[in-house]
């Protein structure tokens, strides 16, 4: 059978070579379409049985073309890009990889925070994360990995998740925080870690960073659609201290980097996932997935039940 990765931002070559690999050894023809446009995709998806993609949108024209489709793996966690409720209406399964490319996120997450509070390394005198407080925004597999390693900079980490228990929080020497207000008033660090779905779309925007701490710095490596970015654009006038990371542009950010250039770090496209070792993680898990599922239903993952 014929399985698709259709992937506007590319896999790294040592990944594309280990999908290659797994597809073949499950005795299907793997089929890579790289930067293509969605005319591309619809094109190639209408013979194959399954699908992999990354943020690419698998909406009702992909599932409508798809004729023999049986099976979507978002090589990722955040499946927002795949409609859901078309895939059931076509019979088709959709899965993610959840955790495969978590590192790679956190360490970006990190990586931009030092990265803004060192001025871009621009020869001034910057701030450093030792013994500063970190709240984490939803105890996922990405925010679990962002504890761990702002733990090692010397970093006071606490997280707000309804979903986990405080146990687990504690585990790894993390304050369970009840309150998404408190988490909020008790650091100057908040990174975001929750997926976009209606109930988090614009829920964090300007009433939440007018509690933080003096020095806010928000970090969003998560959706740019949980942000309410109007009312983030108010934060900057509100509270010249407060300073917004986001791996990826928010649709304002040509204007918040015109007014406030040196408060803002953006990445040009999403990098959060975008590492060799992450692609490998994730693309490989995603072929063995889809293989698995065209070859006895494997459903362990999937998300539209
Ligand atoms: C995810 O949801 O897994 C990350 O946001 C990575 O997305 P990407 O595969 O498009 O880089």
């Amino acid at each position: 059978m014929k399985i698709l990765v259709a992937t506007e931002k590319p896999f790294a070559p040592v990944a594309v070579k280990g999908i290659k690999e797994v597809v073949e050894a499950g005795s299907h023809e793997l089929v890579l379409v790289e930067k293509g446009t969605k005319a591309d995709m619809i094109a190639a998806v209408a013979d194959a049985a399954g699908l992999i993609v990354r943020s690419d949108k698998v909406d009702k024209e992909v599932f409508d073309a798809a004729k023999l489709l049986k099976v979507v793996v978002r090589a990722g966690a955040g499946y927002d890009n795949i409609d859901l409720a078309e895939a059931t209406a076509h019979g088709v399964c959709v899965m993610n990889t959840p955790g495969q490319n978590a590192n790679a996120v956190a360490e970006l997450v990190l990586g931009m925070m030092v990265t803004l509070i060192r001025n871009r390394y621009n020869g001034t005198s910057g701030t450093e994360l030792l013994g500063k407080t970190l709240g984490i925004h939803a105890f996922g597999a990405v925010g679990r990995n962002v504890a761990r390693i702002a733990k090692g900079f010397g970093m006071k980490v606490s997280a707000f998740d309804p979903w986990v228990k405080d146990e687990a929080m504690i585990a790894e020497g993390v304050e369970p925080i009840h309150n998404l207000e408190d988490l909020y008033k008790n650091n100057q660090f908040v990174s975001l870690h929750i997926p976009a779905t209606p109930e988090t779309k614009k829920s964090v925007g300007l009433r939440l960073v007018e509690m933080m701490p003096k020095g806010a710095v928000l970090i969003n490596a998560a959706r740019k659609e949980v942000i309410d970015e109007e009312s983030l654009a108010e934060a900057f006038e509100a509270r010249p201290d407060f300073r917004y990371i986001a791996d990826v542009k928010p649709d304002n950010a040509a204007e918040l980097e015109e007014k406030y250039g040196d408060r803002v770090f953006f990445t040009p496209k999403k990098m959060g996932a975008q590492t060799a070792e992450a692609n490998i993680n994730a693309g490989l898990a995603a072929a063995n997935q889809v293989v698995a599922h065209l070859k006895d239903g494997f459903n362990r993952f999937q998300v539209n039940k």
